[in-house]
């Protein structure tokens, strides 16, 4: 497989174009100091979303908080295909924590450190960190109910009553949404493929990875509407951005996420969710189901309700606003027909 130039500039362009500021950016872990947060334990009531707290302070109340976490759920897709969506939502869970955007794999290094892996606290000091920023992003940042810093997305991913950024009782999953970046990091250094095994062994529970799709068509159409900074001049509805190259550059470079994660599905099997995103929003409740299922925790009517309520929609059709030569257009549906998981898409015009 070649990692060469398309690679490159969907990273370099992924990093200052898809992605924006990161949440991390802007996060300093001594806001988590901050007196105004509860640290209590006991106090958790489901509207603490004012100011969700219960990090815990000290080892004994580490241990209790995370020994029971029976599963890691990581995200791997594509830029731009409603990741951070799925992950507010699991993260409103009551037995659930997903961090926004940490992105395990970049930050990977700190977790090797000698001293901290003989201390064995490597899974507590990541456990930790994810907890604390889920926390931090629901007071102050996207998933807030009123957000102070907002990480380049047009929506806001705060759920009214919810359990973002806390949880209730025994905390069952904890993880990361970093989807699209995850499958990029892998794709241009596949020798972290290794980070995913030291993982689960410092971790010692299963991985779980959910890979939401979007219609291929339009994962491609969206990043050629950022590389060429052309998002604002199709909003009348009537402008096509005719560009053959960046739509070619495109195409590679999503074949070359599609490769990674087909490899991901091979090694991990059934630790693997296919998440089609149309689904997420066509059904919403029926795929929440699914990926409750998945990653093993029951997800009442209330929490469905609430799910079924900001997702339901349409799905936006963004390679309507982009020109495909039939060429290109039959290059891709060709590509597309050697992934099992891309069987569900099969013409250019429909309606997914
Ligand atoms: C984090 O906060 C501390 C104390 O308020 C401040 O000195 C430091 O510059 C901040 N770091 C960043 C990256 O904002
Ligand atoms: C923290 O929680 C405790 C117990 O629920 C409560 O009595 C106290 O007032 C809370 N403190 C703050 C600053 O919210
Ligand atoms: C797109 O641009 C090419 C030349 O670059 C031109 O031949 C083609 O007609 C254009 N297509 C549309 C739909 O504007």
């Amino acid at each position: 497989m070649c990692f060469g130039i398309t690679t490159l500039l969907l990273l370099i362009t992924g990093r200052y174009l898809w992605i924006g500021p990161t949440v991390d950016d802007n996060w300093n872990s001594s806001f988590l100091k901050d007196s105004s947060l509860n640290h209590s334990l006991s106090g958790v009531s489901q509207y603490s979303h004012c100011i969700p707290g219960s990090l815990p302070d000290s080892l004994a109340k580490l241990y209790e908080l995370y020994d029971d976490v029976e599963t890691f759920v990581m995200f791997i897709g594509y830029p731009r295909s409603s990741h951070s969506l799925v992950g507010s939502i699991l993260d409103a869970h009551p037995k659930i924590i997903i961090s926004n955007e940490y992105h395990i794999i970049e930050k990977w290094n700190i977790y090797r450190d000698i001293a901290l892996k003989s201390s064995g606290m490597s899974k507590y000091l990541l456990f930790y960190n994810l907890h604390s920023i889920s926390t931090w992003q629901a007071t102050f940042g996207s998933r807030a109910r009123k957000p102070i810093f907002i990480d380049d997305h047009i929506y806001s991913y705060n759920v009214p009553g919810a359990w973002q950024g806390t949880f209730n009782g025994k905390l069952k999953v904890i993880g990361d949404k970093r989807g699209g970046g995850t499958t990029m990091e892998l794709s241009e250094k596949p020798e972290k493929f290794a980070i995913l095994k030291e993982l689960n062994e410092i971790l010692g529970i299963p991985l779980k990875f959910l890979h939401v799709i979007r219609n291929p068509f339009d994962v491609i159409s969206t990043w050629v509407l950022r590389l060429l900074n052309a998002r604002l001049r199709v909003n009348d509805g009537k402008t096509k951005i005719n560009s053959s190259w960046a739509v070619d550059n495109a195409i590679k470079s999503f074949f070359e996420l599609i490769e990674t994660n087909e490899r991901i599905r091979q090694l991990y099997g059934h630790a693997v969710l296919d998440v089609l995103s149309h689904e997420l929003i066509l059904k919403p409740r029926e795929t929440m189901k699914t990926i409750c299922t998945f990653i093993g925790v029951t997800c009442n009517e209330d929490y469905l309700y609430q799910a079924e309520n900001i997702m339901f929609g349409k799905p936006s059709h963004t390679r309507r606003t982009v020109v495909w030569t039939e060429e290109q257009k039959q290059r891709v549906l060709n590509e597309m027909k050697k992934y099992s998981f891309l069987q569900s898409f099969s013409s250019f015009e429909e309606e997914q």
